[in-house]
């Protein structure tokens, strides 16, 4: 068995990696190979709208392809490998990341035409990571939350972080990762 996580975060060492990092620390301790994902090191851009079709879409719709080659085939290619998955973004103006959406944006559209994709019913925890005041975490991550139900994965948690409570949330999200590693092997 093999847990994800993905971190969108410029900061490789921050409060959005951490909460990821607690999760596979969590599924590690149960024995499951992990691997920590940092979005922004990658080269992912902005999804181009081709307009192949004279509708909006490209090869998306038609083949379940992103027309741009970058590292997204790559990240694509080792969630759908993967067994579970933690996807952690900061809260930034009250969403999700720049970069989270440029993959996740992407990721929906090639998704959508794959009645069989294999992420359809793949655990996933996902997580907010915002700062002292935690204004915007709750949004973010029902924003967050859109985009992995639309990709068909199945929710195992969602998680609001703000500086307050950081301790007992990178406890609980050890915790979470222990269980995700024993439900799904
Ligand atoms: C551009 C930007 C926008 C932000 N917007 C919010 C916000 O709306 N609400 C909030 O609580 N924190 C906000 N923050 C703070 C970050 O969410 C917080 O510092 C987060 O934990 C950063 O995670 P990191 O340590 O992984 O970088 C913002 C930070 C940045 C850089």
């Amino acid at each position: 068995m093999k847990v994800i996580g993905i971190q969108s975060s410029p900061n490789t060492d921050g409060l959005t990696s951490m909460l990821a990092t607690a999760v596979l620390d969590g599924a590690e301790s149960k024995g499951v190979e992990t691997a920590l994902v940092h979005l922004n090191q990658l080269d992912i851009k902005s999804c181009e709208a081709h307009n192949l079709d004279g509708r909006g879409w490209g090869t998306c719709r038609t083949k379940g392809t992103c027309m741009i080659t970058d590292d997204f085939q790559k990240l694509r290619s080792m969630i759908n490998e993967a067994d579970a998955l933690v996807f952690s973004t900061p809260v930034y103006f009250g969403d999700i990341s720049e970069s989270a959406k440029n993959f996740l944006d992407r990721l929906r559209r090639c998704e959508r035409s794959s009645p069989d994709s294999p992420l359809t019913g793949k655990s996933v925890i996902g997580i907010a990571s915002a700062g002292g005041s935690g204004g915007g975490a709750v949004n973010a991550l029902h924003n967050l939350e859109t985009y992995l139900r639309r990709l068909k994965l199945t929710i195992f948690d969602l998680v609001p972080v703000t500086q307050k409570t950081k301790t007992h949330k990178l406890d609980m999200l050890r915790v979470a990762g222990q269980r995700l590693a024993s439900e799904e092997s």
